[in-house]
């Protein structure tokens, strides 16, 4: 799919080094707090994931993922990507023993093998521009085996952000500060994440709903 123009001009990795490197795993972890994520993303996938032998999380950030897997799942395949080198350490020294941590970017990732599920949760997508977005789908859809499934949390254009300010810069792009960190975040709306899915390669894109502090924020389950 040829992705909307002129709404590009930052990238991922301006995002990794202009805020993720500025806020401290501790500081991630009262973030999903405030907002009333708590767990309930993972929560809303966590029927399906009994189902799965193989699971790659992509961002693995403070182990929020990998702990709640670790809860219900303690004899699962796990593989983690993280690309900040601190959170990386932070996750081998707390998940090392759980999880196969791997230090990188996953766009440059490649593993020997596919995963039965993928799970980029908290809106991890989000950080990823347009254009990015749809690269980084037809890269889940290459990684992902035959039967599996992809989850994608996202929130939805309309919701507001619970963090310490947010900027709205155009309909579905907004910024985060927090401290010196600066984000940028592209949110797709529920129709063009699902072309964008369909131009990966993923038949069926079901939509899952859930609402925490009553706003209304999404899971995508993509599979081939
Ligand atoms: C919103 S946090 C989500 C953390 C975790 N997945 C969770 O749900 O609690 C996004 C994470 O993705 C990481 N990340 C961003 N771009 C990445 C990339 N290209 N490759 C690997 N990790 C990346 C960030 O450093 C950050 O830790």
């Amino acid at each position: 799919m040829l992705a909307t123009s002129g709404v590009a001009l930052w990238r991922n990795l301006d995002n990794v080094h202009g805020f993720y490197e500025y806020i401290s795993t501790e500081v991630m972890e009262t973030f999903h707090v405030s907002s009333g994520i708590g767990y309930r993303d993972l929560e809303v996938i966590l029927p399906m994931l009994s189902d799965v032998s193989s699971i790659l999380e992509v961002g693995a950030g403070s182990g929020r993922v990998l702990r709640f897997l670790q809860k219900y799942f303690p004899d699962k395949k796990v593989v983690a990507i993280e690309q900040v080198p601190v959170y990386y350490d932070f996750l081998v020294d707390h998940y090392g023993d759980y999880a196969n941590i791997i230090h990188g970017d996953i766009m440059r990732y490649k593993p020997c093998c596919q995963f039965e599920c993928i799970l980029q949760m908290w809106a991890g997508i989000c950080d990823f521009n347009i254009n990015e977005q749809q690269a980084l789908l037809n890269k889940f859809a290459r990684l992902l085996k035959e039967g599996g499934f992809v989850a994608v949390e996202s929130l939805l254009r309309s919701t507001e952000s619970n963090h310490s300010q947010v900027i709205v810069t155009g309909a579905s792009e907004h910024q985060i500060k927090y401290g010196e960190g600066l984000i940028n975040c592209y949110v797709a709306d529920t129709k063009l994440m699902i072309a964008m899915a369909k131009d990966a390669g993923f038949s069926t894109i079901t939509p899952l709903y859930y609402y925490p502090q009553g706003k209304k924020r999404i899971v995508y389950i993509m599979r081939k």
